[in-house]
């Protein structure tokens, strides 16, 4: 299976050959997609579908050229660290979300919780920083594809064994949370985003932070995450160790929500 034919509808360790999802082809734009709105609706269109190819979002994100005019009500600022403001929760099947990083706002090295992360830059820039996952530490999506034979995740019937499995590794997750050995992190790349750029990572192409390289000037990012995922593990950048974060929106549908506990993965610079 290559990238074009993965289904990001399902969780990375549910598609089998995962090794190979991290084929990046170059992405041909087609056509413009004008208006947040009507990449949004493109999108749900795409997950209508019971498959849906990594690519086929991908390309999506390309075809829509960014506009502040279409997002601005959504990008909402902190003066301390970034913010995560929802646009969109996809029927359950994926989030889209606007992230606004002030001057040199970054956010912490973290796993994705077994889902597909899509992200294209709206304005600025960003630098993203690629990680191996720490020593003695194995990812969930390769235990989990080490336990059991590998399948295709396209049939209807699969899916309520595949999300009674996600239930199963949430829990596992968190219990073992706290039981991994310290171990340096290992920088494997880094990429400058600009404006329009996309790019992809799953928990199988490793760790990651990303980091507004700026003191001057803010950055805006959209997100798409499939499955939605409401909490994620964070890696300490010299020791590796690796603890579970809740992650919260700062708004939604562009108005701000009040706060009772916050966390999310963050680092200042
Ligand atoms: C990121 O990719 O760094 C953003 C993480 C998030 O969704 O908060």
């Amino acid at each position: 299976m290559e990238i074009e034919s993965a289904n990001c509808k399902y969780r990375v360790s549910e598609c089998s050959d995962i090794e190979q999802l991290s084929i990046e082809a170059p992405i041909k734009m087609d056509r413009e997609i004008t208006g947040l709105e009507k990449l949004v609706e493109e999108i749900h269109k795409v997950f209508s579908k019971s498959h849906v190819n990594i690519q086929e979002v991908q390309k999506l994100m390309a075809c829509y050229k960014s506009d502040p005019k279409d997002w601005k009500k959504y990008a909402k600022f902190d003066r301390f660290r970034y913010t995560r403001n929802l646009v969109d929760a996809g029927n359950g099947a994926f989030n889209i979300m606007i992230l606004c990083w002030g001057p040199g706002h970054a956010s912490a090295i973290h796993d994705h919780a077994d889902s597909h992360c899509f992200m294209k830059l709206l304005s600025g820039s960003l630098e993203e920083v690629r990680y191996d996952w720490p020593e003695n530490v194995e990812p969930e999506v390769v235990k989990k594809l080490k336990k059991k034979p590998t399948r295709r995740c396209c049939s209807e019937s699969e899916e309520l064994e595949n999300k009674m499995n996600n239930v199963e590794i949430s829990e596992h997750q968190c219990e073992e949370a706290g039981e991994y050995e310290a171990g340096n992190m290992n920088e494997i790349g880094r990429t400058r985003l600009e404006v329009d750029d996309v790019c992809y990572i799953n928990d199988a192409l490793g760790l990651h932070r990303m980091e507004n390289p700026s003191y001057v000037d803010g950055a805006v990012s959209l997100h798409l995450y499939c499955p939605p995922f409401d909490s994620c593990r964070v890696f300490d950048s010299t020791t590796g160790k690796a603890s579970e974060v809740k992650v919260t929106f700062w708004s939604m549908y562009g108005k701000k929500i009040k706060r009772v506990f916050e966390s999310s993965p963050v680092e200042s610079k």
